[in-house]
C-alpha cells in the first residue's frame, strides 16, 4: 500500500482547479493507499495578518474535506498547527536546502511580486522547507497535487536526497502525481492565468460553494478567442482548451473526444456550466450539513491529528537521530 500525502491551505474558499488538480485525486485514492492530507495553516500564515481568521478557515476547509468525500475511516485529515513535528522538522529543512534553491522557486517569485508594497515575509521564501516538512514526515511516496506544486515536490526530493547523503537513509522519495486532465485549471476571464485564490476578480474563478446559477453564469461569461472553432489546443486556443478540460472530468472523458461533439462555443459554454453545477451540488449540499457540526467536525479532527502525529513523532525522532543530537 503506497503512503500517500497532500496538503491545502485554508487561504479563502476552495475552488474548482483546487478540486481537479487535487482534492478529487485524493478521494479516488483513498481506498487503495494509506492516505494523510493537512490542512496547513502555518503555510496560510505566510499571507496573513488578520486575528482570528485562520481557525474558522480551517474547520470549513475540514468540512469541505469530508464534503468532497474523504472519508474519515480511511483517510487522515488533521491540522499542520496542531503537530509541532511540522515546525522542528522544518527548521532542519531549511537548513539542508540553499539559498540558491529557494530562490528559483517560481510560486515565490509570483507571490512575492503580487504583494507588490505589501509585506513579504521570510516565511513565504522558506516555505517550500516546511512543506517539505510537511512531506517527509509521513515518507510518503505519492503527492498528489496540481501542477504548480512539482517544483515544491521536486525540491523536496531533492532536500531529501542531501539529507540522506548528509545524515544517513532516513527519507522516503516522493514522487508528485498530477491528473492527466485538470492539473492547471486557468482562470476563466484570463486563461492564460492559473484559477487561483490569488486572482484580482472573482468572476473567472468557480467555487465549490457557488451557486448553480452563479457557476453557470461564470462558464457563459468565459473568455475564449475570436475565431470560432473548437479545438483542444493549450497554446493557441487556451480559453476554449480550459472548458474542453473541464469538462471533460466532469464527464470522463478526453478534452479530444469532447472537443469532437461541438462546432461552436455557446452550446460548449452552456454544457460546461451545467455539467460543474451538477459536479458540485452534492458538494455544497454536504458541506452545508457539516460545517454547522463544529462538535462533530472537532472529533473528526483530533482524530486524524492523533493518527498523524504518531507517524510524524517517529520520523522527527528518526532524523534527529540520524543527526545525533545530544539526547534529552
Ligand atoms: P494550495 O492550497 O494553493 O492548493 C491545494 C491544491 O490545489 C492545487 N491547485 C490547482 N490545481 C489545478 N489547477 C489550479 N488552478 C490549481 N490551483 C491550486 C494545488 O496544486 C494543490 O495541490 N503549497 C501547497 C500546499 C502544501 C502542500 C504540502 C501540498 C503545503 N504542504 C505538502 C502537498 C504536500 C499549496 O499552496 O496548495
Amino acid at each position: 500500500m503506497a503512503r500517500v500525502l497532500s496538503c491545502i491551505q485554508p487561504t479563502g474558499e476552495v475552488h474548482l482547479g483546487n478540486y481537479l488538480g487535487a482534492l478529487r485525486n485524493w478521494v479516488s485514492g483513498q481506498h487503495e493507499n494509506d492516505v494523510f492530507h493537512g490542512i496547513v495553516d502555518l503555510h496560510a500564515l505566510t499571507v496573513t495578518e488578520t486575528p482570528n481568521v485562520l481557525g474558522n478557515q480551517t474547520l470549513s476547509l475540514a468540512a469541505m474535506l469530508f464534503a468532497v468525500g474523504l472519508d474519515p475511516a480511511v483517510a487522515t485529515v488533521f491540522v499542520q498547527s496542531h503537530l509541532p513535528q511540522h515546525s522542528q522538522l522544518a527548521w532542519i529543512m531549511e537548513c539542508t536546502v540553499s539559498f540558491g534553491e529557494l530562490s528559483r522557486m517560481t510560486q515565490f517569485k509570483d507571490k512575492a511580486a503580487k504583494r507588490e508594497a505589501d509585506f513579504v515575509s521570510a516565511g513565504l521564501f522558506t516555505y517550500p522547507a516546511l512543506q517539505a516538512a510537511d512531506i517527509l514526515l509521513y515518507d510518503a511516496h505519492e503527492v498528489p497535487v496540481g501542477d504548480d506544486q512539482r517544483q515544491h515536490i521536486e525540491i523536496t526530493r531533492d532536500i531529501a536526497i542531501r539529507f540522506n547523503h548528509r545524515f544517513g537513509d532516513t527519507f522516503v522519495l516522493p514522487k508528485a502525481v498530477t491528473p492527466k486532465a485538470g492539473a492547471r485549471v486557468m482562470d476563466l476571464q484570463n486563461p492564460e492565468n492559473k484559477m487561483s485564490k490569488s486572482a484580482s476578480g472573482d468572476a473567472g474563478i468557480v467555487y465549490l460553494l457557488d451557486d448553480p446559477a452563479s457557476i453557470e453564469r461564470k462558464f457563459k461569461r468565459a473568455v475564449t478567442d475570436s475565431d470560432n472553432e473548437v479545438r483542444y489546443d493549450r497554446t493557441t486556443k487556451p480559453g476554449v482548451s480550459n472548458l474542453l478540460e473541464i469538462l471533460a472530468t466532469a464527464t470522463n472523458r478526453t478534452p479530444e473526444a469532447v472537443a469532437d461533439a461541438y462546432t461552436q462555443y455557446g452550446p460548449l459554454k452552456a454544457d460546461t456550466g451545467a455539467a460543474v453545477a451538477e459536479m458540485l451540488r452534492p458538494i455544497r449540499e454536504r458541506h452545508a450539513e457539516l460545517v454547522n457540526d463544529r462538535a462533530e467536525l472537532a472529533r473528526l479532527i483530533r482524530l486524524g491529528d492523533e493518527r498523524a502525529e504518531a507517524v510524524a513523532a517517529a520520523t522527527l525522532a528518526r532524523a534527529q537521530a540520524a543527526i545525533g543530537f545530544l539526547p534529552r
